[in-house]
């Protein structure tokens, strides 16, 4: 389990080890525009203010990832126990 922090929001969201990111933000009423839910599209992708991600997607780059400032929350967890998120 790990926190997510909505820094523009001022809330916290806690993911439950058995659900994903995506489905944490919307069980608290957070909408984000998903498709594949597999880490392949994209789409879902948020921008990551602070927090190491455990990226687990094919769609950012080894670079991309290395640099921990987004996300796609349909398969990915954090490392650190909070990822601080835009929004
Ligand atoms: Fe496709 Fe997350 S919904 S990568």
């Amino acid at each position: 389990p790990f926190e997510l922090i909505l820094k523009r929001a001022g809330v916290s969201i806690p993911v439950k080890a058995d659900q994903t990111a995506l489905e944490a933000l919307d069980d608290a009423g957070i909408e984000v525009d998903a498709s594949c839910e597999q880490g392949v599209c994209g789409t879902c992708l948020l921008n990551v203010l602070d927090g190491e991600v455990d990226h687990r997607d094919g769609y950012l780059t080894e670079q991309e990832k290395s640099q921990h400032n987004q996300f796609t929350p349909c398969c990915s967890r954090a490392v650190s126990a909070s990822l601080t998120l835009d929004l």
